[in-house]
């Protein structure tokens, strides 16, 4: 594998945006030089070469949809859309058909991911009502979590029976990451909103109908079996103010028993955009008031969210039509979650130091990834050169196979110029490299 060498380059990790030399061997960053540290108020638009080296982003939320749902996407073809986007690794859910809950299914991905994945990959484990006893054959090192559907979405993985959720949280030896929605509210929801306003209600009573209540109740009641067993607990796509404060709350002694996820989507979107964008920013958990995206904005930055991901759930335009129950829930997002959270750092939401806290550190730390998420010498060399060039998405840079994405015609300050992955090229001005032998599957250390 040829070296590369990046010169006097700015580059952000641990807190800090420094100017360094930096010198990848074997698909390792093998020496940094740091010159000296830039703040961000020393960078400015008028220098048109600007350019920012970041770890590749590890995106902990991904539906990639192989085997079973390809007509969506596949790994091939959403790991492409992550490389042009500057993620270097994805997380996948189980989803899919068939389903990722037994042992044989979860060995069929690896192997798929083995001969399609353009990035590094991992798999987790789906609970279901009756599979809480193979929890504790899980390989650690290999398996990131177990994913837990707490509440109905695509997919069919609904966890209801009480005693079979409780066995989740007493079996499992891995970290349980939830989608929190109370099911029992959403129906009720659903019926009065079929009486109020026809069979298939429009998309803007979706957040009603998936209410906050709805995800309130469910997370609360994950956190309290987490207490009670001593889970630990990650709480994915959190979309109101008040599971915010169920982190610190519930667990004081031990904040990092229980930790929140928040999506993009619900970072960008509120309420008042399903005028405009209709079904395309319908998803599970639905995107809620401005406030509670104000509330998520802020939570950021104090500590209470560790990690942003995508919730990247590709859907064809033809099965994102209809209303609140025809419509499909999801919307694609992994290309382009990196150059619209720089958007966030554009507007002074967040620094950029913090979205590659939450964006690289923290899913790494998280999960215990093996030496990625950091630029640091002995790391493996994924990373991400973004470089400020204003430009506008259209429909014809999507890689996703699904080909819309809910953020065509929008402009972004940042472009992802060069995309590398164990040290190789694997993303350059729009040119993929041939092969997937640099992906690699995660491995964990806990
Ligand atoms: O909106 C969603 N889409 N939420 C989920 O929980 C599943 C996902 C999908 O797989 O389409
Ligand atoms: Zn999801």
């Amino acid at each position: 594998m040829e070296n590369i060498s990046f010169k006097d380059i700015l580059y952000v990790s641990d807190g800090k945006t420094r100017r360094a030399d930096i010198v990848v061997e074997n698909g390792y960053i093998a020496r940094i030089t740091d010159k000296e540290e830039v703040t961000s108020s020393g960078l400015t638009a008028s220098s048109p070469e600007e350019c920012l080296l970041l770890p590749g982003i590890i995106d902990e939320h991904v539906h990639s949809r192989e085997p079973g749902l390809t007509h969506k996407g596949d790994l091939d073809s959403e790991t492409h859309a992550a490389a042009a986007g500057g993620v270097t690794t994805i997380m996948d859910m189980p989803n899919v058909v068939p389903q990722t809950t037994n042992l044989e299914t979860l060995a069929e991905r690896f192997e798929l991911g083995a001969a399609h994945a353009f990035v590094n990959y991992t798999f987790y484990f789906g609970a279901t009502n009756s599979n809480a006893h193979l929890l504790p054959q899980l390989d650690p090192t290999q398996i990131p979590a177990v994913k837990l559907f707490m509440g109905s979405s695509t997919g069919g993985m609904l966890v209801d029976r009480g005693e079979a959720l409780r066995a989740v949280f007493e079996q499992s030896p891995l970290p349980i990451m939830t989608h929190c929605e109370d099911t029992d509210i959403i129906t009720a929801n659903m019926r009065q909103a079929v009486a109020a306003y026809g069979e298939d209600p429009d998309v803007r009573h979706h957040p009603e109908i998936r209410s906050r209540e709805a995800c309130i109740k469910s997370s609360e009641l994950a956190v309290r079996l987490a207490r009670e067993t001593g889970a630990r607990l990650h709480i994915a796509h959190v979309t109101t103010a008040e599971e915010l404060a169920l982190a610190a709350e519930a667990s004081p002694l031990h904040p990092a028993q229980i930790t929140l996820e928040a999506c993009v989507p619900h970072l960008l979107f509120c309420d008042e955009d399903y005028e405009r964008l209709g079904t395309r920013i319908k998803c599970n958990p639905a995107v809620k008031s401005r406030t509670d995206r104000e509330a998520l904005r802020r939570a950021l930055t104090d500590g209470r969210i560790l990690t942003i991901a995508t919730d990247h759930a590709p859907h064809l335009p033809s099965e994102k039509q209809g209303g609140c129950k025809r419509a499909a829930s999801g919307m694609p997002m992994v290309q382009f979650s990196l150059v619209a959270m720089m958007e966030l750092v554009e507007q002074g939401i967040l620094s950029r130091e913090r979205l590659v806290q939450l964006m690289c550190h923290n899913p790494a730390t998280l999960f215990g990834i093996r030496q990625r998420g950091f630029i640091r010498e002995g790391m493996h060399a994924d990373l991400v050169l973004l470089r400020r060039q204003p430009w506008t998405l259209t429909d014809d840079q999507i890689v996703s196979r699904c080909g819309w994405s809910p953020l065509e015609g929008q402009t972004f300050s940042w472009k992802v110029e060069q995309t590398y992955c164990n040290g190789r090229l694997i993303y350059n001005k729009g040119i993929f490299a041939e092969g997937n032998e640099h992906a690699r599957q995660l491995r964990f250390d806990r």
